[in-house]
């Protein structure tokens, strides 16, 4: 049976305790994401297989709704700043929130009809991800992007359109800013 229970979530460093899951994405697992593949090898040549990002739950099979904390970490490949795979949910009636807890991002959502929004995330910000836009969290700032999400526990991840295809847009630096700009490699 379940029982209430009163989960800690830090916000300096995204532990979630008690959690049910961590799972961790290092560069190598993510170069596919990244345009400028020249710069993936030189970042693992002179900087190793660092950590992007990593995602703790708190997930009970039997309940209808998860939570968990994504910690990103600052960095860039080229000019694009470390991200998240993106996806849709499998269940596509499923939404979302991410509520930052620290850093600064941007939450960049396409909707099935193409069409791209973005969601600053930053402390005090709670970002609404409706039903069937796929998402991605883009860390832009020079310190670690923390969110907490909740979302039903059984929406799933559907990763392989974006993947394959990419998103519409790309958040790069330019001139020491995030700016927001159509994928030259997008493939319709
Ligand atoms: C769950 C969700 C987040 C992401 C996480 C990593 O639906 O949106 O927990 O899964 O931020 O991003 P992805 O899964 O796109 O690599
Ligand atoms: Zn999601």
């Amino acid at each position: 049976m379940l029982v209430p229970q009163g989960v800690s979530i830090d916000a300096a460093t995204g532990s979630v305790s008690p959690s049910t899951g961590r799972y961790e994405k290092r560069v190598s697992e993510l170069a596919g994401l990244y345009r400028d593949r020249v710069a993936v090898s030189d970042h693992l040549a002179r900087r190793g297989d660092t950590l992007a990002y990593e995602v703790v739950d708190y997930r009970h099979p039997e309940s209808d709704i998860a939570f968990g904390t994504t910690i990103m970490q600052p960095g860039r490949i080229g000019a694009e700043y470390f991200m998240t795979r993106g996806h849709f949910h499998i269940r596509r009636e499923c939404a979302e929130t991410y509520q930052t807890l620290r850093g600064r991002g941007i939450l960049l959502l396409e909707s099935r009809q193409g069409e791209t929004r973005t969601v600053e995330m930053k402390p005090g910000i709670v970002a609404y991800i409706p039903p069937d836009w796929a998402h991605r969290s883009i860390n832009v700032g020079d310190e670690p992007l923390i969110f907490a999400w909740f979302c039903a526990t059984d929406a799933g991840h559907d990763y392989g359109e974006i993947l394959e295809r990419g998103m519409r847009m790309l958040v790069v630096e330019r001139e020491g800013e995030p700016r927001l700009e159509p994928n030259p490699s997008y493939a319709a």
